[in-house]
């Protein structure tokens, strides 16, 4: 059993700052790190620090950068042999500033991201079995996504994706190639066109976003927690609380904690849970990647919070 991650790898140059700067202002900063990040990879790392036997499909530009990013995923275990270096085109960066409240600004530059090609849907599909899971993202280009969650589909392997960045381009056959569909608020507001602001709207949300066809939603609200939506159930889950320090990579510790912990077979409400307490872990470390926790972590919070 195995998990595809099918996304991006970017190195985050990241801007420790006060507060975030408005439109048109110059401030001072206190401190500047490159970490390795993209919401691909952070998936990847997220998925495998928990256990799981974890491949990455993708591309990086033949720098510095790529090379560090591969070696961030290959010292995790995760199989690397299909993520290509691109020629001519830089890695994939993303430009983060970080606020003393832990809340963050990103502008993405997709670089080799953006030259994910078909032949990488041919590789990723010759890898999969059908008790595998997909893990994808919106930072590589969408006809791929598409298609890899299309082919996915056809082998029986479960599909999870995070719509970010959110797009408003999304075909209605999009919705009909997903299993699990996981916005956060803003990302669930655009896709759905009203106000996601609490357990309530967002259950409305999911309703509206399961009749386009994606089979099952989880909508996540950061310290409000999560709204679970699918077939036979409909909950919500409440966020651990936890020192805030960085929310960069919170999402994608969810997600790689949601496929984890589904594709071991627990409930929906164990996986749920399981998935909050990597998202609570990840956001109270500094960073992607490095902020990503092991399954013993996970485990002793969870165990911390039972009875
Ligand atoms: O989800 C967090 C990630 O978004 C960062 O690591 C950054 O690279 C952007 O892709």
């Amino acid at each position: 059993m195995t998990l595809h991650i099918f996304g991006s790898l970017n190195m985050d140059l990241v801007c420790q700052t006060p507060r975030l700067p408005v439109p048109g202002e110059t401030i001072l900063g206190t401190e500047f790190t490159t970490v390795p990040g993209g919401k691909g990879a952070n998936q990847a790392v997220a998925a495998a620090r928990l256990g799981a036997a974890v491949r990455m499909v993708g591309r990086v530009g033949n720098d510095a950068f790529g090379q560090a990013l591969i070696q961030s995923l290959q010292v995790e275990g995760i199989e690397t042999g299909d993520v290509q270096i691109e020629a001519g085109v830089s890695s994939g960066v993303a430009a983060i500033a970080v606020d003393t409240s832990g809340r963050n600004h990103i502008i993405v530059i997709p670089g080799a991201n953006g030259r994910v090609a078909r032949s990488d849907v041919e590789r990723l599909s010759a890898r999969l079995a059908p008790d595998d899971t997909l893990l994808l993202q919106f930072e590589v280009p969408l006809p791929e996504v598409m298609a890899a969650a299309a082919t996915a589909q056809q082998q029986g392997v479960t599909v999870i994706v995070d719509p970010a960045p959110v797009r408003n381009d999304l075909p209605e056959a999009f919705y009909g190639l997903v299993d699990w569909l996981t916005p956060n608020q803003v990302e669930a507001e655009q896709l759905v066109g009203f106000p996601v602001a609490d357990q309530k709207s967002a259950a409305a949300a999911a309703k509206v976003l399961r009749q386009r066809g994606a089979r099952a939603i989880v909508i996540k609200l950061g310290a409000e927690g999560v709204w679970v939506e699918a077939a036979d159930a409909a909950f919500p889950v409440p966020a651990f609380e936890v020192p805030v320090v960085d929310t960069v990579a919170a999402g994608d510790a969810f997600n790689g904690g949601l496929a984890v912990a589904l594709s071991e077979g627990v409930s929906l409400l164990e996986a749920a849970r399981f998935a909050t307490a990597t998202a609570a872990l990840s956001v109270s470390q500094a960073g992607a990647q490095p902020s990503l926790p092991t399954r013993q972590a996970v485990e002793a919070l969870l165990a911390a919070h039972i009875g």
